[in-house]
């Protein structure tokens, strides 16, 4: 207990944290989920789950790490002794995000390679199937190892625990220190030039129209908590972690309201960027900005190469740019996420960190070989189906119930919190997290499971 390591500075851990926040989710998760629930519409529940659900979450978990000094289910148990299993469990989604978070990186890394020469070709869709991924034609068929997905594979890993291995404050810390305020950098050159793209006034239009109507509809509410939970990296375990390093004297709330804002600032730069670039596929295709929206895998891997490609000058400069920024932003993901894990097996078998990462580290990694397969987009799609649509939010809602109202550990948190933050939190920190936020994640786990059944 006494050695747990430190963050060097208060700019450190904001960093870090706001590293793990913004992610591959702010860049091509945000601007289509919003697109799709309602435009500008939906920053209305987006605002609303981001007061009501994402800050007051991270104060609590940045309390909870904060006050009882441990991986997260040593925290847990800290607070309750039954209370283990519910750190393990987000432990146990860290560890399977970081599996296939890891694969994308990797892809990240080879088009930073391929932007150099614009190498997707004029058909990107058809590049990313079957020239990089070898897509196998039956699905789930493993087939072989890709090498042009293994080999960054392995750096990426090599990477991501050679910076594990330096330790929190000369690994992490640096690392953060580095790699975000280049991401950031980097970003607004992007958006910077997208703006001056024609056709982005018609992209930021589509993106920003309101459809009030949406908002009566349970998916958009939905949509905009998963997206907060996601974005914040809350409910997996990793902010307690990361909050377990924390000096005695350290601001909480404080900081908790800047990672959740600065994350959300990220976010919207994102759609920002990512729109006025299809506004310009779209006029350049003649066709309605709808007609070219897309995210995740498809937006950042055939659509962009795609429209890069079509770039009126510096195309090959862009596509490196944007690829590197996905690289960034997910190594600084990618690092909080395997760093959970490590510090609880770490913390359990009481065995050394050097060993814990290359216990819980080295299986992640050898375990990402999956999608190093011919069928690891397949696979991707499955697992990233499911953590999205039962794992992110169920844990969310069984930990602010079990805290809340089982355990009734609301005030003494409150108290903890407090005792060490500029920014003093009253009651409605205690009415959103007890009644707010379990009444929406509630209706949200009961509409999920009421769709998926239909
Ligand atoms: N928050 C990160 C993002 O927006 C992703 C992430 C998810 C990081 C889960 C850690 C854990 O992409």
């Amino acid at each position: 207990m006494e050695n747990r390591p430190q963050w060097g500075s208060r700019a450190g851990f904001i960093l870090a944290a706001a590293g793990s926040a913004i992610g591959l989710g702010n860049i091509w998760r945000f601007p289509s989920t919003a697109f799709q629930n309602g435009g500008g519409a939906f920053f209305l529940p987006y605002l609303f789950a981001l007061l009501t659900a994402g800050i007051p979450l991270l104060i609590m978990e940045f309390t909870i790490g904060h006050k009882f000094r441990g991986s997260a289910p040593l925290s847990y148990a800290r607070l309750n002794r039954k209370l283990e299993w519910l750190g393990w469990w987000q432990v146990a989604i860290s560890f399977i995000i970081s599996i296939y978070y890891a694969a994308i990186v990797a892809w990240a890394m080879s088009y930073t390679v391929f932007a150099f020469k614009l190498g997707w070709g004029e058909n990107t869709e058809s590049f990313l199937y079957n020239d990089y991924l070898h897509i196998a034609k039956t699905p789930g068929e493993i087939g072989s190892l890709v090498p042009g997905v293994l080999i960054p594979l392995i750096i990426v890993w090599v990477i991501t625990l050679g910076v594990l291995f330096k330790g929190v404050k000369k690994g992490i810390e640096v690392a953060n220190k580095i790699f975000l305020p280049t991401l950031i950098v980097i970003f607004m050159v992007i958006v910077i030039r997208a703006l001056t793209l024609d056709g982005a006034v018609e992209g930021l239009n589509a993106f920003f129209k309101p459809n009030w109507d949406m908002l009566t509809e349970g998916k958009v509410w939905v949509a905009a908590y998963g997206q907060i939970f996601f974005s914040l990296s809350i409910a997996f375990a990793i902010m307690v972690t990361y909050s377990s390093y924390l000096p005695k004297k350290s601001d909480i709330t404080n900081n908790a309201f800047i990672t959740g804002f600065g994350n959300s600032a990220f976010e919207l730069l994102a759609g920002i960027g990512v729109f006025s670039v299809l506004g310009f596929m779209a006029q350049q295709q003649g066709v309605g900005v709808d007609e070219v929206v897309k995210g995740g895998v498809g937006l950042a891997f055939v659509v962009f190469p795609q429209i890069i490609n079509q770039f009126p000058a510096f195309n090959e400069l862009f596509g490196v740019l944007f690829f590197l920024s996905l690289i960034l932003a997910g190594l600084t993901s990618l690092i909080s996420i395997v760093e959970t894990f490590v510090a609880g097996v770490q913390d359990k078998f009481n065995v050394s960190r050097t060993k814990s990462i290359m216990i819980g580290g080295g299986l992640a990694a050898v375990l990402s070989l999956l999608f190093a397969t011919q069928s690891g987009l397949f696979f991707l799609d499955v697992v990233d189906y499911f953590i999205n649509n039962f794992g992110v939010a169920l844990a969310g809602l069984v930990e602010v119930i079990v805290v809340a109202w089982v355990l009734r550990e609301l005030n003494s948190l409150q108290k903890h919190a407090n005792s060490v933050s500029d920014i003093i939190i009253g009651s409605w920190w205690k009415v959103c997290l007890g009644v707010v936020t379990p009444l929406v994640l509630g209706y949200m786990m009961f509409d999920n499971i009421r769709t998926n059944i239909k």
